[in-house]
């Protein structure tokens, strides 16, 4: 192993490997330190990938349950919790044992330990055991990532009161699972524990579910969850958990303040949002400077304040997304070969990977309304869609926002069935300047849940067939 690089990545996520990788392929000599014992970071072990294998299965059983009979397929699925805990390990291993192939496959060095960056260009590396070692490299990118943020009055313990990381392994169903946020993950989390049997209810402190994302949507996807059986408390807020009882007791306030009630569950999930990780990367003495959300402030090519140190992904300003950390990840490492990397921020799509899904790229209504643009908007539901109608799953519509003088497509909006793998086609759009028009004299196969998205650019002007 070299103890000198052109580049050393502290973090292996989505942002850190993805930027090794490229920074490898550039002819760059690279290094990534990372202190968990695998790598993949949040998004492979704790986050995306794990949520997602839950999501899936438990979607299944749900189907299995409610929707095969009607198809003609008679089962009576059974829980095997053990067994659906470890096909999620299954592949969250392949996909870290895929990120150990790619290091080797592009020959770069991984020093496993916790890193500290002691000077511009030089990192100590702590192992779990053993003694420090020090590399000198040219250049430095922090990819850390995010951790939970933690709510005063209630003490995450991963086994009782979880965080996501807690609410991936739990070994038994709970009976009643409360879980503090509307966000992304108290909805998918929430999703996976109702399908198999809890009874969840779900505390936000402000007045809707999924702030950010596109009201109308936002309000559908409330309906649709709460039709599923997850019950909302919009406006409130958790003061404080009691864990002394066999069961939780949670005290929840409304967020202006007044009476208090008190919720028992069995499991508490914190989710409110996460916050970026810089703790024992020796920031401070550096003089790397962080803005008011404690983010590593960048410029538009990545660097800190200080020469020589880059900064990617969760730990620095916009939307906590692997996609994104990952586009970070390659810009940093084009522009530290003399290339011209870049990432446009205002085609990141993102998707809540519940029942159905909910997926948006651009601007939301509310944002265009605020920015006093004028703009079109076209809509199709799924029930006019002949593939949605034949699968029987046609709850959700595509909202297409266009701009009413030139037609370009500023914002898309999708729930329902695979809205997810369908937003990459408005992305894809979007990328190109595409207008609504564009869009809808392209040629969609049939019978397709893509032809709903053809069907909203043709409402745009009015014109859409099939409603
Ligand atoms: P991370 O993936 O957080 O990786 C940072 C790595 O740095 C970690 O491995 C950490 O151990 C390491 N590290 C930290 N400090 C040091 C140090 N001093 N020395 C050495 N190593 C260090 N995003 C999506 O786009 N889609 C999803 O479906 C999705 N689902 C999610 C589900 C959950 C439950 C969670 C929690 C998150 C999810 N996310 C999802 C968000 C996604 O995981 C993050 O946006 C993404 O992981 C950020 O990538 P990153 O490379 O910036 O950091
Ligand atoms: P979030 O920011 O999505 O949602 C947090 C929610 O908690 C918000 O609705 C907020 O108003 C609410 N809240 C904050 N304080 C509260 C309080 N005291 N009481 C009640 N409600 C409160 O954060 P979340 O869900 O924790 O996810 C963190 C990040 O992880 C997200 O920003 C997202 O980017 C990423 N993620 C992405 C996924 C995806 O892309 N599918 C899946 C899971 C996570």
């Amino acid at each position: 192993m070299a103890d000198t690089y052109d580049l050393v990545v502290i973090g292996t996520g989505p942002g850190g490997y993805v930027c090794a990788i490229r920074a490898a392929q550039l002819g760059l000599k690279t290094a990534v330190v990372e202190k968990r014992a695998t790598l993949g970071g949040t998004c492979l072990n704790i986050g995306c990938i794990p949520s997602k294998a839950l999501l899936h299965a438990s979607h299944l059983f749900e189907e299995a349950e409610h929707k095969f009979g009607g198809m003609g397929i008679g089962v009576s699925p059974k829980l095997d919790l053990k067994t659906m805990q470890a096909f999620k390990q299954k592949g969250v291993d392949g996909n870290v044992k895929g990120v150990d192939f790619l290091m080797k496959k592009n020959k770069i060095d991984v020093h496993f330990g916790a890193g500290t960056i002691t000077a511009p260009g030089k990192i100590s590396i702590k192992p779990e055991k053993g003694n420090a070692t020090e590399i000198t490299t040219k250049n430095i990118v922090i990819a850390t990532g995010s951790d939970v943020t933690r709510l005063k009055g209630v003490e995450i313990d991963e086994k009782r009161i979880v965080s996501s990381t807690g609410a991936l392994e739990l070994s038994k169903v709970p009976g009643k699972l409360l879980v503090i946020g509307a966000g992304v993950i108290g909805l998918e989390l929430g999703s996976v524990w109702r399908r198999l049997g809890s009874e969840v209810t779900v505390v936000e402190f402000l007045d809707r579910i999924l702030p950010g994302m596109d009201t109308e949507v936002a309000r559908q996807f409330e309906r649709l969850q709460s039709k599923q059986g997850i019950t909302f408390k919009l406006g409130s807020k958790v003061t404080g958990v009691d864990g002394s009882g066999k069961t939780l007791k949670a005290t929840i306030e409304p967020a202006a303040g007044g009476k208090a009630e008190v919720i028992e569950a069995d499991v508490v999930l914190v989710a409110i949002g996460r916050v970026p990780y810089t703790a024992g990367l020796g920031l401070d003495k550096l003089g790397v400077q962080l803005d008011e959300r404690g983010r590593v402030k960048t410029d538009g090519h990545f660097k800190t304040s200080v020469n020589g140190i880059y900064a990617i992904g969760d730990v620095i300003a916009g939307p906590m997304l692997a996609h994104k950390a990952e586009d970070e990840g390659m810009a940093v490492a084009e522009i530290l070969a003399g290339k011209a990397g870049h990432v446009n921020y205002g085609v990141i799509p993102s998707v809540v990977y519940t029942y159905p899904e909910v997926a948006s790229v651009g601007q939301t209504e509310e944002e265009l309304k605020t920015a006093g643009t004028a703009y079109s908007i076209g809509k199709f539901p799924f029930t006019a869609n002949g593939r949605a109608k034949a699968n029987d799953t046609t709850d959700g519509f595509v909202k297409i926002l266009a701009d009413a003088t030139t037609d370009k497509v500023l914002g898309v909006h999708i729930i329902g069935p695979e809205a997810g793998t369908l937003i990459a086609e408005a992305a894809l759009g979007m990328e190109f300047g595409a207008s609504s028009e564009d869009i809808a004299r392209t040629c969609h196969a049939h019978p397709t849940l893509s032809e709903a998205v053809k069907e909203a650019a043709l409402a745009v002007d009015k014109r859409a067939i099939h409603m």
